[in-house]
């Protein structure tokens, strides 16, 4: 069977496809993009497993592009083990140990191990292993029809990479996913400084169109979006600034819960998440002089 024929398989343009994932690519997964040509690449491994299989099978994928190291991301990964696997130069070998990419995810060991229990075997997640290549900032990736750009984007995560594709002005922003939730930096490595840094850069780049790991594909000029994206972090912070109220500590914050609003599937993992995006937000708002902290509690200046 052609792999084009599937419904689930849109092209974007020519020699690029959009891999539609489940769930219209919410996580736990995330949407694929293929680039066909002399080597055929697949960058992510969030779809469905039997997609992936009937790409591999129909005209064979050579090389499997990770734009960074998040479970909905490599979630597949192990369906193209056989194929020649890329990663991030920034990517930390934490990624090769199931227990220890847990707790790079939460912070501690006994986190990490909960992560792994409630999020890493229920979707089945695998440690990768050694990649064949690495890539940095600025290198670019060939296959004969596409020339795809390695765009080091921080924020998200350490190793959060965006592609740009020059043939056809492509721009592949990943996890700059215009979702209504807004940015995401729940993890220890999550910051809000580099991740606005990395979404002012990439938006200047002259794109035609801009995909994403988790939303359809955008044509045209999407500033409107990544304005939007990044008015987010601002709401976010506001949500922060209106809960904290007479005062409240941090933990008080995490049970109120002002971004998943306690509607995540395991409580834990979401109070793991939301206290680092909580900290973020409150380290920005005592540096801008709007709250103060007294003995573990947070209030309005
Ligand atoms: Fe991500």
């Amino acid at each position: 069977m052609n792999f084009r024929d599937n419904r689930n398989i849109e092209q974007v343009c020519e020699n690029i496809y959009l891999v539609t994932a489940p769930q219209r690519g919410q996580f736990p997964y995330c949407h694929s993009f293929l680039f066909t040509g002399d080597e055929n690449i697949l960058l992510d491994a969030g779809t469905d497993e039997n997609l992936v299989k009937e790409i591999d099978e129909s005209i064979g994928i050579d090389t499997l592009l990770i734009s960074h190291s998040h479970p909905d991301h490599i979630r597949r990964w192990c369906v193209l083990s056989h194929r020649r696997l890329l990663l991030p130069v920034e990517t930390p070998d934490t990624v090769f140990n199931i227990e220890e990419l847990g707790r790079r995810y939460v912070g501690t060991r006994e986190r990490g191990l909960h992560w792994v229990e409630a999020i890493g075997k229920p979707l089945g997640i695998e440690a990768l292993r050694e990649p064949d290549g690495r890539f940095s900032n600025g290198e670019i990736i060939e296959n004969g029809t596409c020339r795809i750009e390695a765009i080091h984007a921080p924020g998200h995560l350490d190793d959060h990479y965006c592609f740009f594709e020059h043939n056809t002005g492509t721009l592949f922003t990943t996890d700059i996913d215009f979702t209504s939730f807004g940015p995401w930096y729940g993890n220890p490595e999550g910051r809000i400084d580099p991740f606005i840094e990395s979404v002012r850069r990439v938006m200047k780049i002259p794109y035609k169109r801009v995909c994403t790991s988790h939303k359809p594909v955008f044509e045209g000029d999407a500033t409107g979006r990544f304005d939007a994206f990044l008015a987010a972090f601002y709401r976010q912070r506001n949500e922060v600034l209106l809960h904290i109220g007479v005062g409240k500590t941090l933990r008080e914050l995490v049970e109120i819960s002002p971004f998943y609003r306690n509607r995540f599937f395991d409580i834990k993992i979401q109070q793991y998440f939301e206290e680092h995006m909580i900290e973020e937000n409150l380290r920005a708002l005592i540096h801008d002089e709007i709250i103060g902290e007294y003995q573990g509690r947070y209030f309005v200046i």
